[in-house]
């Protein structure tokens, strides 16, 4: 043993990592086996495809499998190309990442100091002002307006000391989203200094609402402060492969590309991610069926006395009669898997994703069986 020994790793940290709040992420389903000893256990809490990847990038999953002795091209050269085709932008412009997460934490990496803020609706996805906190930099919340980002207020907020002004649309955990009108006023309003990043993870889900941001990529060339984040995760069905990314000008993207680690990427992940791009029918399909299955689960929802939230994405927000916790950790015991909202301020609500007709059904029996046995 070393003579000298640590025992207070604490002080060995920076002050901005102790101030970072943990990220709970939706409980797996191993662990709930694991833990309760029952077998049949469904998830509804982490905003996955309940009908799962495209079955074309399971074929180039399968075929390229045996590649996997082999480190993968480290900037995702082709899914990179295929993606500045699919946005009419130059490769250049589009960062992969490891997820759209691993993005946005590059953002904060590159552009953040503890001198600078940022802005961020109150119940805005959590991962901005985490990566943000993490750099030291001042998160400031603008409260949302109908559980709806209020962009003219965030505006307002931004000072000359905000470097990114983060928009989910939709957003999660509430499933609202903003109209193109009001991301361009935002655009508008804001220095190009400010980078603006509107994160569309559930943009595919959005594409229904007349009056959604569906080409927000074609404004860069007016606002080269712009980033659109996408991902792979949801409608593609391909949470478990970690791919994401950004469009920006090509010269934001070359700073962040500059704090990437090399291989950020996997092999089987940036092949299939090619492959779940060209199956277009598949997300079609996926994301109709999961806007059906959403509207026949409020339905049932509110039946049951929850007050759900109207949602552009593939969840609900809902408010039970009991608090958050008490019905995850009900739900939890009869194999079903919600997610709490605590970290969100939002400790009486839950977040329920989407689950095909079969895991809806289960869900609202257990529901209505938890809300039978707890006192109101
Ligand atoms: C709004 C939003 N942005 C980004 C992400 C991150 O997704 P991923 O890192 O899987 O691309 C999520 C995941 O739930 C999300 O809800």
């Amino acid at each position: 043993m070393s003579e000298l020994e640590i025992t207070d790793f604490e002080s060995l940290t920076r002050p901005a990592v102790r101030a970072v709040t943990p990220y709970f992420p939706g409980k797996p389903i191993a662990e709930v086996q694991r833990e309760l000893g029952i077998r049949r256990v469904i998830k509804l809490a982490s905003n996955e495809n309940f009908m799962g990847p495209s079955p074309r990038a399971l074929a180039a999953i399968r075929r390229d499998a045996k590649d996997n002795h082999l480190y993968p091209e480290g900037a995702s050269p082709l899914l990179r190309q295929a993606l500045a085709r699919e946005h009419g932008v130059e490769p250049n412009q589009v960062l992969v990442g490891n997820g759209s997460d691993e993005v946005l934490r590059l953002l904060c990496e590159v552009l953040l100091t503890p001198d600078d803020e940022v802005v961020v609706a109150q119940h805005a996805f959590i991962r901005f002002k985490q990566h943000a906190a993490l750099m030291g930099a001042k998160v400031i919340e603008v409260p949302m307006t109908d559980w709806t980002h209020d962009l003219e207020t965030m505006a307002k907020a931004a000072s000359a000391r905000t470097k990114i002004v983060f928009v989910a649309s939709p957003n999660n955990p509430t499933g609202t989203y903003n109209s193109r009108a009001e991301v361009v006023r935002l655009l508008k309003a804001l220095p190009e200094t400010t980078i603006v990043a509107i994160d569309e993870a559930y943009y595919e889900y959005a594409l229904g609402q007349s009056d959604y941001h569906r080409d927000l990529v074609s404004m860069l060339a007016k606002h080269p402060n712009l980033l659109v984040l996408r991902t792979f995760s949801k409608s593609y069905g391909l949470a478990g492969l970690r791919v994401g990314y950004g469009v920006a000008h090509a010269e934001l993207v070359g700073w962040l590309d500059r704090a990437r680690l090399p291989f950020n990427v996997g092999l089987l992940a940036q092949r299939a991610a090619v492959e779940a791009l060209k199956d277009k029918a598949f997300v079609k399909r996926a994301v109709a069926q999961t806007i059906k299955n959403r509207e026949a689960l409020a339905a049932g929802l509110r039946k049951l006395g929850l007050a759900v939230v109207d949602s552009a994405a593939n969840f609900l927000l809902a408010q039970p009669p009991i608090p958050g916790h008490a019905l995850f950790r009900r739900l939890l015991k009869r194999g079903v898997i919600v997610r709490p909202l605590d970290e969100y301020g939002l400790a009486g609500h839950v977040r329920i994703s989407i689950g095909s007709v079969a895991e809806n059904r289960i869900l609202l029996e257990a529901l209505a069986r938890v809300l039978e046995e707890s006192p109101r």
